[in-house]
């Protein structure tokens, strides 16, 4: 017999990063017996959270259905913020949690705040100190750091930026990145690719999807992805292309027509975390794929200025190089071609967790509500 009733505990997601890295927590909290979880999606992203939840047999139980194509970030934000009004409203959680930087966690750490409902950051503290970069996320973040109850740093050095925001201390936990959590979870499962490849050659893996490089900066990736993969004919590039538009039309125009160079729709987590275990080495802008990619061993060239993810660059096993055609070549051709520069990179390390966040993340609102 419980000698509380349970509280109930709202959870909510709204992209792919957010579904993979509340996924774990999700799944521990629905053991927990002093809680009663609430599942809300709201779809920002339509097929990629659909995707997501299916590869970790999680359903919602309330759909705000929100995406529309092109989506712009005022209107995504004003329609969110009317939405979760109505469902505070109706749910009456006792806590909110949400995950990372996107315009789903701003609208949910807003509305919790406006409704007095305390709200949980997961991945807290992560900053780059420049307000323009990544776009909007810094903002994001920086602004539900100030409005969030509890702060669920992963990182030591993601607590030192919270308390240096005057942050109570007493409301910053480190307790590692969910995301290693997850994982363990589907790393542990071998999967093949469906992605026709030959797997004699290497093959280097590639994702890009930020705000910040849309226009130009993407077509240099994309020039300098082209030139990679004709100049290394011996070797296979594979590209999940993100399906924003002003990712997916401008990929398809440059890099439709070569053969060791494979455009292919999003993959389900599961098949990715396989070919990234597959990969020689993987070219991102991705901030997920900053954490994980160590884990697994594999080196990250970083398509971004800068990185709110220092301590894998500390630890030698990513690299910032931005989105200079040269650079990117030149990096990628180190690696290719240079033994001794790959082992450098290929330590496997894990700077961002042990997977065991989530467990830690509960035991702090066990303690606060039990
Ligand atoms: C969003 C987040 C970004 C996060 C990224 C993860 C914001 C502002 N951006 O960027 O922080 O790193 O997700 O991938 O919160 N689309 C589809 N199907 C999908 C998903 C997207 O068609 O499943 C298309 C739609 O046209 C949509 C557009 O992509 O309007 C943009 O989606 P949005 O969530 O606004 O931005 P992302 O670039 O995906
Ligand atoms: N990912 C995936 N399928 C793909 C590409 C990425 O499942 O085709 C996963 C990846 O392992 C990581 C997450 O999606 O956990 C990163 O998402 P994204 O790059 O879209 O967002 P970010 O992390 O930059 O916010």
């Amino acid at each position: 017999m419980l000698s509380h009733p349970r509280k109930k505990i709202l959870c909510i997601i709204g992209t792919r990063p957010e579904a993979i890295k509340m996924a774990p927590l999700i799944l521990g909290l629905k053991e927990q017996d002093w809680v009663e979880v609430r599942i809300l999606a709201t779809a920002q992203h339509r097929d990629l959270l659909d995707q997501t939840l299916m590869d970790f047999s999680i359903v919602p139980d309330i759909d705000l259905d929100i995406m529309q194509p092109n989506q712009s970030l005022i209107s995504l934000t004003g329609k969110l913020l009317l939405e979760l009004d109505k469902v505070l409203l109706a749910e009456k959680p006792d806590a909110v949690l949400a995950q990372g930087d996107t315009t789903t966690v701003l609208a949910a750490s807003l509305a919790c705040f406006y409704a007095g409902v305390p709200f949980g950051h997961i991945e807290a503290g992560l900053r780059t100190g420049d307000i323009n970069s990544p776009f909007p996320e810094e903002a994001n973040r920086v602004m539900t750091g100030v409005l969030a109850h509890w702060h669920f740093a992963p990182t030591s050095s993601a607590a030192e930026n919270l308390l240096a925001e005057r942050t109570p201390g007493h409301k910053v936990f480190i307790t590692g990145n969910t995301v290693i959590d997850a994982l363990h979870y589907t790393a542990a499962r071998e999967i093949s690719l469906s992605v026709p490849l030959d797997h004699t050659k290497r093959m280097i893996l590639v994702t890009a999807h930020r705000r910040e490089n849309f226009g130009q900066p993407f077509v240099d990736i994309c020039t300098a992805i082209k030139m990679i993969a004709v100049n290394n004919p011996d070797v296979e590039v594979l590209f999940p292309v993100h399906p924003n538009p002003s990712i997916r039309t401008v990929a398809y125009e440059l890099l439709g027509n070569v053969a060791n160079l494979h455009l292919v729709n999003p993959l389900g987590y599961q098949e990715f975390v396989m070919a990234m275990k597959l990969a020689s080495f993987i070219i991102s802008d991705s901030g997920g794929v900053q954490e994980e990619a160590p884990a697994l061993g594999k080196p990250v060239l970083v398509m971004r200025e800068s990185s709110e993810r220092p301590e894998a660059i500390a630890a030698g096993c990513s690299r910032l190089v931005g989105t200079d055609v040269g650079v990117i070549v030149g990096e990628a051709e180190k690696l290719l071609n240079n033994p001794d520069e790959y082992k450098k990179m290929a330590i496997g390390v894990s700077p961002y967790g042990d997977g065991k966040a989530s467990a830690r993340i509960i035991g702090v609102l066990r303690e606060h509500f039990c």
